[in-house]
């Protein structure tokens, strides 16, 4: 990773001079039309910065593509159009580009940056309306970037409808420094849907970020590879995901995701991976370690059977198989678990969608797994605690597990054993 980094500071440096365009404003008008028409003169060795201080109305999406060397600065406060039926027409229209923010560009580098300040430098979607009315409808996602080379740092986002980043067609990324904040109201709606980081794209490093939603904090889907998420703050949320994968039989692969060194805050799952029944693919060499759990209703839980409950039942499938996984790691996990009864905010059916049958409430560890499709996977300095102090859970079956997890495979009290594993 730090060649890569290195390389990239590298290849920005010898490119050339660079022009600026400073995004005007103008007072109660849609300021996205001057960005695309500049982007005719400004995306190639250009910055694109929008002032510190200013308001800006960003009332239509922006697709920044084909980028090289271009440094897009969002120091001034950005904000979406907070009339919900336009945002739904916009969205619903066949020219949608999929997010609010389009950035591509390849083999050149490309970064997004906000502001150290503060008072300035946020991007406001105006989410509670729609979280508090449950409005799914036509939601826009907020950045996908599409880039080789490319550096997200200090942005900070505040009440996003939907999706954050999506960065899973990015090569060589470096993502730092960011501050997501999706948080619930008191007596609000849950914001549902509003993933921190879509992360199934290659050699990326995401890190020093802090982030507040109410799904994944972030994800890993198919396609990932050399992925490292670390030093990090998530709260109220849906954990550290892998996933998911190998919906509708696809072939999915992930490998090479190193996930260290994070608090995990009121969030339902703490380390999770999902697939989905009937799925093919793997999932290789995936690590969580050194994660504090605080107030964590599953702090690992790993399931082939996945599928969208917010839907409907589970689907009848007579598949027996799943996407594959192999060396699983999940190490140094320490704090408390949530197992005192409560509903958590995205639970809108009884039994709530992420519920486990015959699960006791006390399980640290639940893995869910079809015979033959697990390989190494191992569980190591697991020191859970639950809040009602009973003795933490497990839900294990050993005819889909043969090697020593790390602690007795069964569904009973979580023993820890000592793995033969070299860890
Ligand atoms: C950007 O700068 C590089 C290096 O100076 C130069 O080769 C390239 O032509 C420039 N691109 C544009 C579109 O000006
Ligand atoms: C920018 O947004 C922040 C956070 O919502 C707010 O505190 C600040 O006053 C805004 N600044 C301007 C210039 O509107
Ligand atoms: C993953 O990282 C390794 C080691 O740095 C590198 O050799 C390999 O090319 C990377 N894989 C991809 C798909 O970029
Ligand atoms: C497993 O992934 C880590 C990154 O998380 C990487 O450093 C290591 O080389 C990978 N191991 C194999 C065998 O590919
Ligand atoms: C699955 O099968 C059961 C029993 O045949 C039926 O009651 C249920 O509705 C089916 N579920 C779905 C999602 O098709
Ligand atoms: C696990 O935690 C222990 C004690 O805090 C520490 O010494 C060790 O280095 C950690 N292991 C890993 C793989 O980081």
């Amino acid at each position: 990773m730090r060649g890569l980094f290195v390389a990239v500071c590298a290849a920005s440096s010898v490119l050339g001079a660079v022009s600026t365009f400073v995004v005007p404003h103008s007072p109660g008008q849609d300021d996205s039309p001057s960005v695309v028409a500049a982007l005719a003169k400004y995306s190639a060795n250009a910055t694109i910065l929008f002032k510190s201080g200013v308001s800006y109305n960003i009332w239509t999406p922006i697709v920044f593509s084909g980028l090289k060397n271009v440094e897009i600065v969002m120091e001034g406060n950005l904000t979406l159009p907070s009339d919900v039926p336009t945002v739904q027409a916009i969205v619903a229209s066949s020219s949608f580009p999929g997010h609010w923010f389009k950035i591509s560009g390849m083999s050149a580098g490309v970064t997004l940056r906000g502001s150290l300040d503060p008072r300035t430098g946020w991007i406001n979607s105006h989410g509670p309306q729609w979280w508090d009315a449950m409005n799914q409808v036509n939601r826009p996602h907020l950045v996908n970037f599409g880039v080789t080379n490319g550096v997200i740092r200090n942005m900070k986002i505040v009440d996003s409808v939907a999706w954050n980043f999506a960065i899973s067609s990015s090569t060589n990324v470096h993502a730092y420094g960011n501050y997501i904040d999706i948080r619930q109201r008191p007596g609000g709606g849950f914001p549902f849907n509003t993933d921190g980081f879509g992360a199934g794209g290659k050699n990326l490093l995401i890190e020093e970020n802090i982030i507040l939603n109410g799904d994944d904090c972030v994800t890993v889907g198919s396609g990932g590879f050399n992925v490292t998420f670390r030093n990090s703050y998530c709260y109220g949320g849906h954990g550290l995901s892998i996933g998911s994968l190998g919906k509708g039989g696809s072939v999915a692969s992930v490998q090479n995701v190193l996930i260290e060194n994070v608090i995990m805050d009121s969030e339902l799952y703490g380390a999770r991976f999902k697939s989905w029944t009937g799925g093919a693919g793997v999932a290789r060499n995936i690590t969580w370690r050194n994660i504090v759990v605080k107030n964590v209703r599953f702090p690992i839980y790993v399931t082939q059977n996945y599928w969208d409950q917010g839907i409907g039942p589970k689907p009848n499938s007579s598949s027996t198989t799943s996407t594959h996984i192999e060396d699983f790691t999940f190490e140094n996990f320490t704090g408390t678990q949530r197992d005192t009864p409560y509903v958590e905010g995205s639970c809108v059916s009884d039994p709530c969608w992420y519920a486990v049958e015959g699960a006791t409430g006390h399980e640290s560890i639940i893995f869910d797994l079809y015979p033959g499709t697990g390989t190494n996977i191992r569980a190591k300095n697991v020191n859970i605690r639950t809040k009602t102090g009973v003795r933490p859970q497990v839900m294990c079956d050993p005819a889909a597990i043969t090697s020593d997890p790390g602690f007795k495979c069964w569904n009973g009290d979580f023993v820890q054993t000592k793995s033969k594993g070299s860890l």
